[in-house]
């Protein structure tokens, strides 16, 4: 079951992503508060009645929505409007969000139903800035044809990578990166197989990894593979989905990655985009442009509720 805030878990069958801004925070702060109290209850209606659809949802704040809505609690640590990234080559623009949803289920029909039921709830207080319908495609691939989610941590590991720890007063909490990718298709399908397992880092048909020999520097896998400074293997939860419009030639992958610590995925954005040593970006950034990129603080359930009376 995935119930609400539930960072650590996997990307499930579908998935719906909303971003709003709030053009007048004051206006919105009642109907924001009760849906911080209300939203728990959207999703037991759907586990109570469809036990195994495995729905959920996530809600989160940017930055200035957080202070605006609730001013009498610190900001935590390292919620920021995230600021572009910019390499040589590529770019990670920083693109405006004041609320964020993340709806999980097996069933469509129960993520639809769960974002008209919050989009209700929040009525005449927001703006649309995006909304994208996600789906599991195959064995959990993106549209560029890979597994994607392998090395992601699991069970206690995904808690701990996920999740602000302790010793941190928003400890339990988590930051949400959101992403939204287009792949040149084109481009990419005309990339023979072998180049294609060069950019990721794996084998394309059976997910394998490549040998540290076989594997290039600006590999997708090697540019995010980060470490601190005892060797130890920093990672985030990655719930990535792919969305697709065919028939307009949009194919895409929308990356969300939880973490304890936004340093983490920063470091891994910086990687990719910047390169380290400068130069060695990530050979991916050639064929998938993010038009999205937006920081938001992910509430504990606990904190959620709170929220909702402050
Ligand atoms: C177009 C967008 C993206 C696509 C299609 C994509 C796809 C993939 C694929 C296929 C893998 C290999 C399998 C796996 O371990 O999951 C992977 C690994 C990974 N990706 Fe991405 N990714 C994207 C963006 C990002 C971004 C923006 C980040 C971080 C900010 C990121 C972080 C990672 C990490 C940490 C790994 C595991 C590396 C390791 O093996 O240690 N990815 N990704």
């Amino acid at each position: 079951m995935f119930a609400i805030q539930n960072v650590e878990a996997k990307p499930g069958n579908h998935a719906l992503f909303m971003v709003f801004a709030l053009p007048d925070y004051q206006k919105a702060t009642a109907q924001v508060k009760d849906l911080c109290g209300g939203l728990e209850a959207i999703i037991k209606s759907k586990l109570n009645r469809f036990g195994d659809s495995q729905t959920g949802a996530v809600m989160g704040f940017g930055a200035k929505a957080f202070a605006e809505l609730f001013p009498k609690r610190n900001k935590p640590k390292e919620l920021e409007e995230f600021k572009e990234i910019r390499g040589d080559k590529h770019l990670a623009p920083s693109t405006p969000g004041d609320l964020f949803f993340h709806i999980r289920s097996a069933r469509i029909d129960l993520c639809h139903q769960v974002a008209e039921q919050i989009t209700k709830a929040l009525a005449g207080v927001t703006q649309s800035v995006d909304e994208t319908h996600g789906f599991r495609y195959f064995d959990s691939r993106a549209l560029i044809g890979f597994v994607d989610g392998t090395e992601n941590p699991e069970a206690e590991e995904a808690a701990q990578a996920a999740k602000i720890p302790e010793g941190d007063e928003y400890c339990g909490s988590s930051y949400a990166f959101v992403q939204k990718y287009l792949h040149d298709s084109s481009a990419w399908d005309a990339l023979p197989v072998e180049e294609q397992e060069k950019a990721i880092g794996r084998r394309k048909f059976n997910d394998a990894e490549l040998s540290e020999k076989e594997k290039p520097a600006n590999a997708h896998n090697a540019v995010t593979n980060i470490k601190d400074d005892d060797g130890k293997e920093l990672k985030i939860v990655r719930a990535n989905m792919p969305f697709a419009n065919p028939s307009k030639g949009e194919f895409g992958t929308y990356f969300i990655g939880y973490s304890g610590l936004f340093s983490t995925t920063k470091r891994m954005l910086e990687n990719m985009f910047v390169g380290e040593p400068r130069g060695n970006y990530d050979r991916l950034l050639d064929f998938s442009r993010p038009i999205t990129g937006t920081l938001f603080f992910i509430p504990s359930a606990d904190l959620l509720s709170e929220l909702s009376e402050d």
